[in-house]
């Protein structure tokens, strides 16, 4: 018998390429035949945060050699920028329209990009350019007195001012992130290069047909006129769900100078020219009766946002549906602000609002005498509290007891402060993570070969999950094929329509789509053999043939068969195609289906100076069905590393003055490195989700970061007796 693929530790089936160099990225594609002799853009951005530009000089660079052009407002061409919603909805509002006027909006838009021969030359060009503005004053912190609010979000359900004034136990509290960036390894980054009026790029991008619908609507061209090319992603992380301006910069130049046009933004520009996890205060009130259970909650959220997009995220669901709570009032506020727009990134909404819940919930422990695991079991709700559907699957009271029995929780002193090593003072933490199964239509294409090889094909991505591996284990089970003798293609808008690889979606989406259209493929090569007389299996019926390692046979007379280069070579066919997909269906309203995690930390922090030293993180994890357990475990320890960051040092700071981000590089803005990095492990419960979508499983992307800063903070809590409300956790608010 042949072991089914998914399940097992299949090491990803692109490591050799991406180790020996031959993985091609988006700035690398002009080493490569398509695209030879593309030329470079450098984009020159604002240097104030907030006016008009009153002159812009170029007479310096255009008389550079090798200069082919220096586009700014001044010169570039009107771009009909229709409307459009596409496969990731832009937030509302009105796209930043590069080059079309002479407003500055934000520290670091772009105001000009110079195209030359050589990188070097662009760079010396876009140095030369002289750009004299009209500044204002920008507001750019939630309090500055230009920012009043856009329409909130709101939600409701019972009476919470009542159910306060009757709670036992009420905790009132605001807690505050900061903006964190994604920093992915690679930069953004995009080749466009136009023949006539079709226009192909090869992009960043976690959404080949999102930047493919961007580019179609910026330029007035149909959508067909579009190709989208994005084979390797260098970790995204969300920055790279949406088309950012330097992607119509690189077709615009394209345009202009009748030449291929590659931009790379430099790692400064990333921290303008993307968007971010956004500023956000949360304030929370929770009210519990004499046992602990939550009788109140009450959400108050202010996030910023950008002055010409609303920019929100799932900041309410987890209030919702976390725990049984009767009555909960929700507002969620956006506050525009002269800064560029923020965007999705790992867990966004989710890793938010575990902060504060996860938090107050320790606050509430702490206040109550109730262990902080008993606390949570205590609020444990047996169907989802705000849309009173039945959870698919909720597992996480197994999730709390696996971790705490695994990390030794009941051995943990419960008194703050009372544990030390030495000058370390220690403590251990938990919170719960939680986020929502998201699932979205899906379509492939698969191809049995002459050579018994299959190729499968998907306009999906891989920014890191292992997506190719993942969906050719799921390929090669509905084949009959070992994974050796199957590939799956992505990237490419030319293939069947994916949905954003994002939001944990791509496994329950595009994966279910790989089954269904493998599927088929196996069905149709049964038919065909079954009604081939020249087939040893012709006659057969179709339910009791099987097909392993790329061979036909009866179930019940394995000798009787022909493998599928017999039957291809028989037939005089060169391929076998068929072409399936997923759409979701009404289970996804019928049960609450979401992810779950219990998230252990332990903490020493020096007593003296205030230093906070990780010593174990454990993440404990119900995801439904593990279709790779090595590319699950690794995606968990990412997401835990980054939560790390979250807790401990990532901070975008900006100058209030003018909006600068100050720290904009990997020197200044902190993220952990090995050092910071300890223990870290992650274990999923076996099992599967039947609700879930056909392959059982509910995305374990995002969820692997939410609830780690919290248990961190509440760790740091037990240690000291000190509770930090603000993100990152300094040495300075510990001292
Ligand atoms: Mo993730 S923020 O959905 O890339």
């Amino acid at each position: 018998m042949m072991r089914p693929a998914a399940g097992t530790p299949v090491s990803r089936v692109d490591g050799r390429l991406k180790v020996t160099g031959q993985a091609a990225y988006a700035a690398e594609h002009d080493a490569h035949d398509a695209v030879r002799g593309a030329v470079h853009g450098v984009i020159v951005t604002s240097t104030v945060g907030k006016g008009r530009i009153t002159a812009i000089d170029t007479r310096a660079a255009t008389a550079l050699p090798g200069v082919l052009a220096v586009i700014s407002h001044a010169n570039a061409p009107k771009l009909p920028y229709r409307p459009f919603r596409r496969v990731t909805d832009p937030p509302r509002g009105e796209h930043l329209r590069v080059f079309q006027d002479d407003r500055v909006r934000f520290f670091g838009q772009p105001v000009a990009v110079a195209v030359a021969e050589t990188l070097e030359a662009a760079q010396h060009a876009a140095s030369l350019v002289k750009v004299t503005y009209a500044a204002e004053r920008p507001a750019t912190g939630l309090d500055a007195p230009a920012g009043s609010p856009n329409e909130p979000e709101n939600y409701q359900r019972g009476d919470v001012d009542q159910a306060l004034r009757q709670a036992r136990t009420r905790i009132e509290q605001t807690y505050r992130l900061q903006r964190e960036h994604h920093n992915p390894m690679e930069p953004h980054a995009t080749i466009a290069r136009w023949d006539g009026d079709r226009l192909t790029v090869w992009d960043k991008t976690q959404v080949v047909l999102n930047t493919r619908a961007a580019l179609a609507s910026v330029f007035g061209i149909a959508e067909d006129a579009v190709r989208v090319v994005s084979p390797f992603v260098g970790g995204a992380f969300g920055s790279a769900l949406r088309a950012w301006p330097h992607v119509t910069i690189a077709a615009l130049a394209a345009r202009q100078v009748r030449r291929p046009v590659k931009v790379v933004l430099t790692r400064e520009q990333l921290y303008t020219g993307t968007g971010f996890r956004p500023v956000t205060e949360y304030k929370l009130t929770l009210g519990a009766d004499e046992r602990g259970r939550l009788t109140a909650a009450v959400h108050d959220i202010r996030a910023e946002t950008s002055a010409y997009e609303d920019y929100r995220e799932s900041l309410l669901t987890q209030g919702q549906m976390v725990y049984t709570t009767p009555n909960v009032r929700q507002t969620y506020r956006s506050i525009p602000l002269d800064i560029n727009t923020p965007t999705w990134m790992r867990g966004p909404g989710a890793a938010t609002a575990a902060y504060a819940i996860e938090c107050a919930m320790d606050e509430l422990a702490h206040e109550t005498g109730i262990d902080p695991i008993e606390l949570r079991l205590r609020n444990e709700p047996e169907r989802d509290p705000g849309t009173g559907a039945p959870f698919s699957t909720r597992r996480l009271r197994e999730c709390l007891r696996t971790g705490a029995r695994t990390v030794g929780w009941d051995d943990r002193a419960p008194e703050p402060r009372s544990t030390r090593d030495g000058d370390w003072l220690l403590g251990m933490g938990m919170a719960v993570a939680t986020y929502h199964t998201a699932r979205a239509p899906a379509q492939a294409l698969a191809r049995l070969h002459a050579d018994g090889t299959a190729t499968v094909q998907s306009a999906t991505s891989d920014m890191g999950p292992g997506t190719y591996t993942s969906m050719t284990q799921v390929a090669a089970d509905a084949l009959g094929l070992p994974v050796s003798r199957v590939r799956f293609q992505l990237g490419d808008s030319a293939m069947p329509p994916a949905p954003p690889h994002g939001g944990s979606m791509t496994m329950a989406s595009v994966g279910s789509a790989v089954a269904d259209t493998c599927d088929k493929l196996r069905r149709q090569a049964v038919r065909l053999a079954i009604a081939d007389p020249g087939s040893p299996l012709h006659g057969a019926s179709a339910g009791d043939v099987v097909v392993q390692n790329g061979r036909l046979s009866l179930r019940d007379d394995p000798g009787r068969g022909e493998t599928y280069q017999q039957l291809l070579a028989r037939t005089g066919r060169p391929r076998l195609e068929a072409r399936g997909g997923y759409t979701p269906g009404e289970e996804t309203e019928r049960y609450s289906t979401h992810a779950y995690g219990a998230v252990f930390a332990q903490v020493a922090v020096d007593e003296r100076l205030g230093l906070v030293r990780v010593r174990r993180v454990l993440g404990v994890y119900d995801a439904g069905r593990i279709i790779n357990p090595k590319l699950a475990h690794s995606q968990a320890i990412g997401g835990l590393v980054g939560g790390i960051g979250m807790a401990l040092l990532e901070h975008t700071v900006t100058d209030p003055r003018d909006g600068r981000v100050v720290n904009a590089n990997l020197a200044d803005y902190l993220v952990p490195t090995n050092a910071d990095v300890p223990d870290v492990n992650a274990v999923y419960l076996d099992g599967e989700d039947r609700e879930a979508g056909p392959l059982g499983v509910k995305g374990l992307g995002e969820v692997v970061i939410v609830g780690v800063a919290p248990a961190i903070a509440n760790a740091v809590f037990h240690a000291t007796g000190r509770r930090v409300r603000d993100l990152p956790i300094t040495l300075e608010a510990l001292l």
